[in-house]
């Protein structure tokens, strides 16, 4: 299955997806930040609104790990995984200022460093349309959930935008060198991936405008 166009950032000729993350590492917080906050925010109350005190929770693609520190007060434990080594490394040292019950390690989503089970829910925020293998990385997800555990995954939905909206994509991304993926799913798209993934969709929602980002909730069946 694919997902509309897929999008390949510009400058990279081989370089790995990840270079173009790594250019990105240092500065992002800051543009999140800058451009982004009244975003993040929404994306905040969701994801806070179905953690709980004893849950155990990874963070898929977390960046900077910023979402992931900021639940682990809302959680028992929260792992935060991304491929890109730099965004890892940003991530740790914010640990070396405030403490918390957050590990971070390098891992690719499609390849998840854990058991079967081991996590109640699983969150991966504005990172599977920039995943190589985003089928892939689901059903990872789909594993290492408990049986009835949640997903909570926030995503663009890029198979939606406006051509302006995809050209402000493009002038953002062509400040970095290196090639990244972008894939362009639809709200449809991205309902029907996690029904086919086992699981149940038990919330789905678009939640940001301009370009349209969903948010879908689905409880892990079919274990
Ligand atoms: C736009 S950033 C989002 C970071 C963070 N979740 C947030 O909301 O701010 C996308 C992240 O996905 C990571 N990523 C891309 N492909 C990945 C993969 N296959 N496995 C793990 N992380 C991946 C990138 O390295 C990058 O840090």
């Amino acid at each position: 299955m694919t997902y509309g166009r897929r999008t390949s950032f510009p400058h990279g000729q081989d370089e790995k997806d990840q270079n173009f993350w790594k250019a990105t590492a240092e500065g992002y917080d800051a543009w999140i930040a800058s451009d982004f906050q009244d975003q993040y925010e929404v994306n905040w109350s969701i994801l806070a609104k179905h953690v709980t005190p004893n849950s155990r929770l990874l963070d898929v693609g977390c960046g900077p790990g910023t979402l992931s520190i900021r639940l682990s007060r809302r959680c028992r434990e929260v792992w935060g995984v991304d491929v890109t080594p730099e965004m890892i490394r940003v991530a740790e040292e914010k640990l070396a200022c405030e403490p918390a019950n957050v590990c971070f390690q390098e891992a690719d989503a499609c390849d998840l460093p854990f058991e079967n089970h081991t996590f109640d829910t699983v969150i991966s925020v504005n990172a599977l349309q920039t995943m190589d293998r985003p089928e892939t990385a689901i059903s990872e997800m789909h594993r290492v959930l408990r049986p009835g555990g949640e997903l909570l995954l926030i995503t663009y939905c890029y198979g939606e935008a406006t051509l302006a909206e995809h050209n402000a994509l493009l002038d953002w991304a062509v400040q970095y060198d290196g090639r990244a993926m972008w894939h362009s799913f639809t709200f449809a798209q991205l309902d029907a991936l996690l029904a086919a993934k086992g699981f149940e969709v038990a919330e789905a929602e678009r939640i940001w405008d301009g370009p349209v980002v969903a948010f879908l909730r689905g409880k892990a069946i079919n274990v």
